[in-house]
């Protein structure tokens, strides 16, 4: 285990399983219909990567850059959505994927877009972890891996500062590690 992580609370096995259940749920789901899985970046990108190996039915992909943390473990409140697909998405079924869903924002905000600007036909959203403690939107996923504790966890796509996203498993980050930051 890396020295900054405090506990391990999903292991990669745990987690590998879980995936191919939700890649088995969006199957079943949306077969038949034109489905684009879209990923937000950074975040997402091993989930992604592992998630649509386990749709079995005909998907498409696409990726949008939104950020909204910096470097801090509180969210900044304002979401910044710096890459879009420029791909006619009107009429699509849309399957939003990030690593986690917490207060809300970032997924309120692209799922807006995505209907209002894009006029995407339907739109899902799918988030490895639900943090449902530090919910402040109404958002809901359609499809959520682990219910997770307000506790900062980094690993497996997750980041702090841009670190430990290579890390196989998801643990809570020390606290000594982002003491000072300036969060509130
Ligand atoms: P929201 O807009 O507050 O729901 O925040 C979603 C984004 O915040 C995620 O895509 C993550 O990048 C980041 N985030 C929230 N909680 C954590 C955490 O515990 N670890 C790492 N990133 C997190
Ligand atoms: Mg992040």
């Amino acid at each position: 285990m890396h020295h900054d992580i405090e506990q391990v609370l999903f292991s990669e096995e745990a987690i590998g399983a879980r995936v191919r259940e939700l890649g088995e749920n969006i199957t079943k789901d949306l077969a038949g219909e034109d489905v684009v899985l879209l990923a937000l970046l950074k975040g997402s990108v091993i989930f992604f990567a592992d998630l649509m190996r386990s749709v079995s039915s005909q998907i498409r992909v696409d990726f949008a850059w939104v950020s909204s943390y910096g470097d801090r473990t509180e969210s900044s409140g304002t979401v910044e959505l710096k890459v879009f697909p420029d791909e006619d998405l009107s009429g699509k079924t849309i399957v939003v994927v990030d690593d986690i869903l917490d207060t809300g924002r970032t997924l309120a905000a692209v799922v807006d877009k995505l209907q209002r600007e894009q006029s995407a036909a339907v739109v899902k959203t799918c988030v490895l972890l639900d943090k449902v403690a530090r919910r402040v939107t109404d958002m809901r996923a359609d499809y959520a891996g682990f219910e997770v504790d307000d506790v900062f966890v980094v690993g497996y796509g997750l980041d702090y500062a841009d670190r430990y996203r290579n890390l196989p498993y998801i643990g809570v980050l020390k606290a000594g590690c982002y003491e000072g930051d300036g969060a509130s």
